[in-house]
């Protein structure tokens, strides 16, 4: 089985190349947290992470879900983090949230197109087109490693967190940063693609609903109209989303069309 939390679909396609790989179904985090799946039985087989690295870290719901989970019967043990070019401390922190439950046999990351518009401008379509193609390459990789059941430490991008970026996560995963414009054409898809389910439309319109989210940026990213806000630097910049992303949660025939297209 493999886990898997993905904002704007990297660790979406990566855990998807695995599961067609290996014929082994995945689950989503970020449903399994919201209705309490904890308990697991990997009957033997591979058990798999794969999640986007937030702030040299995990992803908060990562945390969570990790922190609770129980997996009976496990197999190989691996953790992949997707990032947009350091891994950071992400796979150390899983390990240790998972002390005593798992025992991680091998950690892999991959270079994927950096989703953070909150900081940065992504790259453009076609610079991402080429991260993502790399990517790719990377990932068969890693499936060939796993089918081995290779035991270590496979990352090429993990960096010890000597600024304590980690520690600002907490403060810039507030969701008061958030907003909408003029831009905003009421068609819900913030609220529809949150995976944490923290948007709601109320009065046609987006309102963050909790104090906190993971800050995966898939409500800036999706959004058609690029109307969805971080502070009042995100307007200029660009989106991205993983081309993956419309098998996963919009359907292959959205309504809205993004950006050229
Ligand atoms: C809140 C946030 C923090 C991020 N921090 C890092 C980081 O510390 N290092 C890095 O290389 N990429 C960072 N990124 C980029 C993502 O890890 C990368 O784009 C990832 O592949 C996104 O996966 P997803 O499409 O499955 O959500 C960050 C992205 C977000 C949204």
């Amino acid at each position: 089985m493999i886990f898997v939390f993905s904002g704007t679909g990297n660790s979406y396609h990566a855990a998807r190349c695995l599961s067609e790989a290996f014929q082994t179904d995945m689950v989503e985090i970020a449903a399994a947290v919201r209705y309490k799946r904890f308990a697991y039985d990997a009957k033997g087989g591979d058990v798999g992470f794969v999640f986007p690295v937030y702030f040299f870290g995990i992803p908060s719901i990562v945390s969570e879900f990790v922190e609770n989970i129980a997996v009976k019967n496990p197999g190989h043990v691996y953790c992949i983090s997707t990032c947009g070019g350091t891994s950071g401390e992400a796979s150390e922190q899983l390990q240790e949230k998972l002390r005593g439950k798992l025992t991680v046999d091998a950690s892999y990351d991959v270079i994927m197109p950096d989703n953070a518009v909150f900081a940065f401008d992504p790259p453009s379509k076609e610079k991402a087109a080429e991260i993502n193609a790399a990517a790719d390459v990377t990932i068969g990789g890693i499936i060939e490693s796993i089918r081995k059941k290779e035991k270590g430490d496979f990352r090429t991008t993990a960096r010890k967190d000597v600024d304590g970026l980690y520690s600002k996560y907490e403060e810039y995963r507030n969701t008061e940063a958030f907003g909408f414009d003029e831009r905003c054409v009421e068609c819900r898809i913030c609220e529809h693609v949150c995976p944490e389910q923290v948007i709601r439309v109320y009065h046609r319109k987006p309102v963050w609903d909790e104090d906190k989210c993971s800050l995966c940026m898939s409500c800036l990213n999706l959004c058609p109209k690029q109307a969805l806000q971080y502070g009042d630097s995100t307007a200029s910049r660009g989106r991205y989303f993983h081309p993956d992303y419309y098998m996963w949660s919009l359907g292959v025939n959205p309504k809205y069309k993004y950006g050229d297209e």
